[in-house]
């Protein structure tokens, strides 16, 4: 299909050459009961008794123990998505009852080992459950009594006054639902979502008309298609409020405009967006074919792959070759028995992960161009952003969503041209394949220079590659650097360059760890007299502004947090990038 026609574009790369649960609802529905209740299924259809429970004693251990390494709490990081629902757990103890803490909800190992794990308690279904709490990544929490649900051979001293936190996917802050409750944790429990019995009235409400996609009650990959996009981007705002809330409390005394904090620019594109997906399927499926799902992690954890034949966030050449590939796979299969073999074999590696990626592919002689996908992670992927042209190799990172882009870029440019004084320098560390240093050369006046640093070789050698594709000259116009972001500022062609802080901006976007200590202090040493922060983590990207300011604040250095604005890269979904612009006083 031929989208579009660039000559330009022809050119610039001649140039170098490359849920039957709602039936056991329903029944309990029948009950109607207007509070929390549970129905726990009799020993005959569930098979639960003491006896059964006895036996499995032994299997029961193992996969405990199997589980508790699973669920290993890692809070020595304060943003990992552990210590987030933690805190998480926390403000909705609050709102629900302020006199509750962390023990009255703890499901200490015994209690779980004697009547929480799944396998020996009866199956649980509550009706109407409150949801009080969105998380950032996208459940919602409730919290219900024990008491309410577990009704059987306990010591009522176990349960009285105690309480379970549900963490419910799909379900939407202010709605009344059905639930049925999976796993315990040490401080809550997962639940499913079977149904609402009440929608919210209040922001965000549920639409289910707007959901596109017909595994999205399943599939993990997409959180928010129920709700109208208003309602997304303020869902998104609420969590860069929390991040910053959480991990740079004392945000308010740097920001210049408090009344825009956190405000989400909407992508262009809602749907059809998203350049790139990795759907997986397990090799193991492959003993039955006809269980062959291929496509993302069910939204329930642990219970397998959602087979998604299409996904209505991607873009239309991924879901073409989505098509075809699930074809070949299944022909493949159909024709060999070898896989089988190869599976009992090796059952090391049972996962296969899919390449999607969507790509350009020019005709040379007419210059027209057409969206292709490429699969194979060493081939090289074009795309064509704000008029330039980017290659690299398919495995490597690059932007997602090329609809926003041209957004983003045009903040980043309104923020420089805000700056005062003679900007000559641009460092754009962490810079992959030079995206943003490329688009904002022709920014920089022409004395002026781009210094780029990525720690990938592969993204460096593309970065270079790009910058000749569009016509830059290296190293006069730009310099791409491999290496540690940390290491531009003592990377001698930076420094004979004598680049001050005070003639340098510095972008700085970093993976979804965040940047680090050495980095922000040689950062603020260096006083460029403008910081871009892009973050794909706002939590991260809040820790390292805590850090930042209480650093430069020690040191007699004075930045302003001029503002903090969310863009949504990834709409339908609970991601949001956020862009945080510093400014020397
Ligand atoms: C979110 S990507 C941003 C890439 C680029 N700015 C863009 O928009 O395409 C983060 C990049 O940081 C790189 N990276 C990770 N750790 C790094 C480090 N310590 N120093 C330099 N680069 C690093 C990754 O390889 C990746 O290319």
């Amino acid at each position: 299909m031929i989208v579009g026609s660039c000559r330009n574009l022809s050119l610039i790369l001649r140039r170098v050459g490359r849920i039957n649960e709602l039936a056991l609802f329903k029944s309990c529905r029948r009950l109607n009961h207007n509070v929390v209740n549970s129905v726990n299924m009799n020993s005959n259809q569930t098979g639960y008794s003491p006896h059964h429970l006895k036996k499995s004693t032994d299997k029961t251990k193992n996969a405990l123990k199997r589980l508790r390494k699973k669920t290993k709490w890692d809070t020595t990081d304060r943003t990992s998505r552990e210590s987030i629902l933690m805190y998480e757990i926390q403000e909705a103890l609050s709102i629900y009852d302020r006199s509750l803490n962390l023990e009255s909800i703890r499901n200490p190992d015994d209690l779980i080992e004697k009547y929480l794990f799944n396998n020996t308690r009866p199956e649980t279904l509550v009706v109407d459950v409150t949801c009080i709490y969105q998380t950032a990544e996208g459940d919602c929490l409730a919290i219900i009594p024990k008491e309410s649900y577990i009704t059987k051979d306990i010591d009522r001293n176990e349960v009285e006054n105690k309480f379970t936190v549900l963490k419910i996917p799909k379900a939407l802050e202010g709605e009344k639902v059905n639930i049925r409750i999976l796993r315990h944790h040490h401080y809550y429990a997962e639940a499913a979502l079977l149904s609402v019995s009440k929608k919210s009235k209040t922001s965000p409400v549920r639409n289910d008309s707007l959901i596109l996609c017909e595994k999205f009650d399943k599939c993990s990959g997409c959180q928010y298609q129920m709700i109208g996009y208003d309602d997304q981007l303020a869902l998104k705002k609420k969590t860069i409020e929390k991040a910053y809330r959480m991990a740079f409390s004392s945000w308010a005394e740097y920001i210049e405009d408090k009344e825009a904090f956190g405000n989400v620019v909407g992508s262009p594109l809602q749907y059809a967006y998203r350049t790139k997906i990795t759907p997986h399927y397990s090799k193991k499926k492959q003993m039955d074919k006809s269980l062959l799902n291929i496509g993302f992690n069910n939204v329930l954890g642990n219970e397998g792959v959602v087979d998604v034949q299409s996904c209505p966030i991607a873009t239309p050449s991924i879901n073409k070759e989505l098509s075809a590939k699930r074809q070949d796979i299944m022909k493949s299969l159909a024709s060999s028995s070898q896989d089988i073999v190869d599976f009992r074999e090796s059952r090391k590696s049972q996962d296969i992960t899919l390449l999607l990626r969507d790509s350009l592919d020019v005709n040379h002689s007419t210059g027209e161009y057409k969206n292709v996908c490429v699969t194979n992670g060493k081939h090289v992927v074009t795309q064509q952003v704000d008029g330039c042209v980017f290659q690299f190799q398919g495995s490597e990172f690059f932007q997602n969503n090329n609809s926003i882009l041209p957004l983003v870029l045009e903040y980043i440019r309104y923020q420089i041209e805000q700056c005062n004084g003679n900007l000559k320098y641009l460092v754009d560390t962490y810079c992959g394949s030079g995206f943003f240093g490329i688009c904002l050369s022709k920014d920089m006046p022409d004395n002026g220079k781009v210094f780029g640093i990525e720690v990938s070789k592969l993204s460096i050698k593309y970065a270079n590659h790009n910058a000749k594709l569009n016509g830059l000259s290296i190293p006069k116009d730009i310099e791409f650097i491999e290496g540690t972001a940390s290491n531009i500022f003592s990377n001698k062609s930076f420094l004979d360059s004598k680049v001050e802080g005070n003639d340098a901006i510095v972008i700085m976007d970093p993976s979804r760890k965040g940047s680090n200590d050495s980095f922000i202090q040689q950062l603020i040493e260096f006083r460029p007299r403008m910081i871009i922060y892009v973050s794909c983590n706002v939590f991260t990207q809040a820790r390292d502004l805590a850090y930042f300011f209480e650093t430069s604040k020690n040191n007699g250095v004075h930045y302003r947090l001029k503002e903090v604005t969310g863009f949504d890269f990834f709409a339908q979904t609970k991601h949001v990038e956020s862009i945080a612009v510093l400014e020397l006083k």
